[in-house]
């Protein structure tokens, strides 16, 4: 039996994990700590906790009572950090809040797990941790940097982050591994490439797209659109870290993605053709467009493309080597691109209340602020 912390469960990539979890194991007990932002909500996990084997608790990663008390009333053998401020272009916008949750939130988490996984002191002074424990830290990609037209990231590229956001997850990454160091506290961290699926908010690429084209908006594609990214189905992002954390290598940094480089224009591309082959298809998908005026749907085509403004200091392009985690752990990504977006496209046009809840309130006021009446 695993007693598992996860934080940030209530946004994208640890809902995800969250059910892939429930799925996956019986013999768990699952905490969600989540300060619910913008970016999570309760509603998401809502069916999941139905299952006694999870349950939620509302709190800030920076608050070290809240954490404590977690730690106070169950064992926690395994702590699965997801929770971040994660969107590069409000980063840009509010630099502190990334540093405030990226960096301090860690800090506070691995002290916490340090201090209740204790068990007694080495010769040398180093802590000595309760059996089987661990933390692992959710980074990304974009610790590295940017790269040009060839080559990958692999787990020795040098760390050279150019975005508040990636600045303070690299700051994490580092906080990590000071721990690990320091005070022999057993971590991973995981680094992976760009997700797509469901549950995506939508200020991210690809729901932003699904969701303007529902709404009869413009496509905002920055800059010329030839930045390069390299998507993940969520699913096996999931599966990666639940590899990483029963088996990784303690004190190692496993990189995570499926060579799946794409042009964002191309993706942009691609989701208008989707949603109208699926509209063609199935006339019943055309319910969730917002103003449906007529079985007309020829206005859904590439003409709804505007390119806008450059984000500042964006990076080019994106692009992992997985081979130590397929080498070590046997993982490999099991969604094809072309099978995945198809999905995470229905699942939006099949999920349009979840669609509404998130979008409701803050979002209306971001989307105004970031892009205008484009
Ligand atoms: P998200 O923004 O969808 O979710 C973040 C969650 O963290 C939300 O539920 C939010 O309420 C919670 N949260 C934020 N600040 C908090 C705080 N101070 N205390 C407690 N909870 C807080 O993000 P995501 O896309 O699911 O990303 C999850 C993690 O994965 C992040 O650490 C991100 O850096 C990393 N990551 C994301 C991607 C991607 O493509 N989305 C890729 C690689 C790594
Ligand atoms: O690489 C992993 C990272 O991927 C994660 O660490 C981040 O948390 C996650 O948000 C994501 O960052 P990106 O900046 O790559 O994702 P985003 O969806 O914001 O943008 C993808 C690309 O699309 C990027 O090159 C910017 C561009 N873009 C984005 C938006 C929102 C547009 O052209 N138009 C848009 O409206």
């Amino acid at each position: 039996m695993k007693n598992y912390l996860v934080t940030g469960g209530a946004g994208f990539i640890g809902a995800n994990f969250v059910k892939y979890l429930l799925k996956k194991h019986s013999d768990i007990q699952i905490v969600v700590l989540d300060d619910l932002t913008y970016a999570g909500n309760l509603g998401t996990i809502k069916d999941d906790l139905a299952d006694p084997r999870l349950s939620f608790v509302k709190g800030n990663i920076t608050d070290s009572a809240v954490v404590a008390s977690i730690f106070e009333k169950q064992p926690i053998d395994l702590l699965i950090n997801f929770a971040a401020e994660s969107h590069v272009d409000r980063s840009i916008e509010n630099p502190q809040l990334f540093l405030q949750t990226n960096i301090l939130g860690t800090q506070n988490l691995l002290d916490t797990a340090k201090k209740y996984w204790t068990t007694g002191k080495d010769e040398n002074g180093y802590p000595i941790y309760r059996e089987g424990v661990k933390y692992l830290q959710v980074s990304t990609d974009e610790v590295y940097g940017s790269l040009g037209e060839t080559g990958y990231f692999t787990e020795t590229t040098p760390l050279d982050p150019r975005s508040p956001y990636s600045a303070s997850k690299t700051g994490a990454d580092l906080i990590v591994m000071a721990y690990s160091e320091t005070y022999k506290l057993p971590v991973n961290i995981t680094r992976c490439s760009n997700n797509y699926g469901p549950y995506h908010f939508p200020e991210k690429l690809i729901p932003l797209i699904i969701n303007n084209i529902l709404e009869g908006k413009k496509l905002p594609v920055y800059g010329d659109g030839s930045n390069v990214r390299d998507w993940l189905y969520v699913e096996d992002h999931c599966k990666a870290i639940d590899l990483v954390a029963l088996n990784g290598r303690t004190g190692e940094v496993y990189n995570i993605g499926g060579h799946n480089e794409k042009r964002n224009i191309d993706i942009v591309r691609l989701t208008i053709a989707t949603i109208r082959r699926l509209m063609e298809e199935n006339p019943a998908y055309k319910k969730a467009l917002k103003s449906p005026s007529s079985d007309d749907i020829s206005w859904i085509n590439d003409n709804l493309i505007t390119f806008v403004k450059d984000r500042l200091g964006h990076d080019q392009r994106y692009a992992i080597d997985p081979a130590k985690i397929t080498r070590e752990l046997g993982w490999y990504p099991e969604t094809r691109f072309e099978d995945g977006i198809v999905k995470t496209i229905r699942w939006y046009l099949e999920n349009q209340d979840w669609v509404k809840e998130v979008t409701s309130g803050e979002y209306q006021h971001y989307y105004e602020e970031m892009y205008g009446n484009r």
